[in-house]
């Protein structure tokens, strides 16, 4: 049985984005059914009536604030349910300007408590379960952000950074009952995030970063970027020396 046929159920956390509903497409089309999790219910409903109708699976929704973190053991409590291995795609985010975070500090607590400490309540949630269900997978859609703190969006960046971390050692927890964790590290790409945005370049669609997530994830990847070039674009911006990165207005 491949990979993709074990897992009865993907939950995409993060349902209401272009990302996020392709890869509920994608998971459908494989035979999966899903849990689409999010706060705009009418949003997330007329997703999964719209993915039933097309691949015969059952799609669903499931209220989701990262925010409100006491809410996320609800959550939990409706995946135990299910059988087998589970699958979950965690791509919420949100990433105000940094102009805006520094005259707001309330902005900047909120970045920091939706990309990080959201994210790390609901895994940490799901961490047993996970552990129970050997062959369950996380695909964590991050960012290149996380790679080093730039001018332009450090504290989006650092809070992808801290979430990198904490991937890393819910990585080597969950390896140790048989199952993967996969962060996927992404450049740009076409979403309302960056409508609008000035001075992006190789912008990628949404339904290929869903489809690469998807591939990724399945692969048991531990750490990809996407698109793939990230990794050398990156790899360029992490030696550039700190005196000299300083000074740069990126
Ligand atoms: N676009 C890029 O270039 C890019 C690059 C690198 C990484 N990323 C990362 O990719 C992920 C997806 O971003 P996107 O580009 O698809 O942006 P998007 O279209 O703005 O989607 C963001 C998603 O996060 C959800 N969200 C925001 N705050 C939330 C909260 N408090 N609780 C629950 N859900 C919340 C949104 O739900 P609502 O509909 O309820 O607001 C939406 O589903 C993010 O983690 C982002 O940091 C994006």
């Amino acid at each position: 049985m491949t990979a993709a046929a074990k897992i009865k159920t993907w939950v995409v956390l993060g349902g209401s984005s272009s990302i996020g509903r392709a890869f509920a497409a994608t998971a459908a089309a494989a035979g999966s059914n899903v849990v689409l999790a999010g706060r705009d219910l009418e949003d997330l409903e007329r997703t999964a009536a719209d993915i039933q109708i097309r691949f015969g699976v059952t799609a669903e929704n499931a209220r989701f604030d990262a925010l409100d973190t006491e809410s996320h053991d609800a959550l939990c409590e409706m995946l135990a349910e299910r059988d087998g291995p589970v699958g979950i795609f965690l791509l919420f985010g949100f990433m105000p300007e940094q102009a805006e975070i520094d005259g707001d500090h309330q902005l900047g607590r909120q970045t920091i408590d939706v990309n990080y400490t959201g994210a790390v309540s609901i895994l940490s949630r799901l961490a047993p379960l996970l552990d129970e269900r050997t062959g369950s997978r996380v695909i964590v859609l991050s960012s290149v952000s996380g790679d080093r703190g730039r001018l332009k969006n450090y504290v989006y960046g650092s809070a992808k950074a801290g979430l990198n971390a904490y991937l890393q050692g819910l990585r080597a927890r969950l390896y140790r009952s048989g199952s993967f964790v996969t962060t996927v590290k992404a450049g740009f790409i076409d979403t309302d995030m960056t409508f609008g945005a000035p001075g992006l370049f190789l912008v990628a669609t949404p339904t290929a970063c869903a489809e690469a997530c998807w591939a990724l994830g399945l692969k048991g990847r531990e750490v990809a970027y996407f698109p793939w070039f990230w990794r050398y674009i990156m790899l360029i911006i992490k030696t550039i020396p700190e005196r000299i990165f300083k000074k740069m207005s990126i």
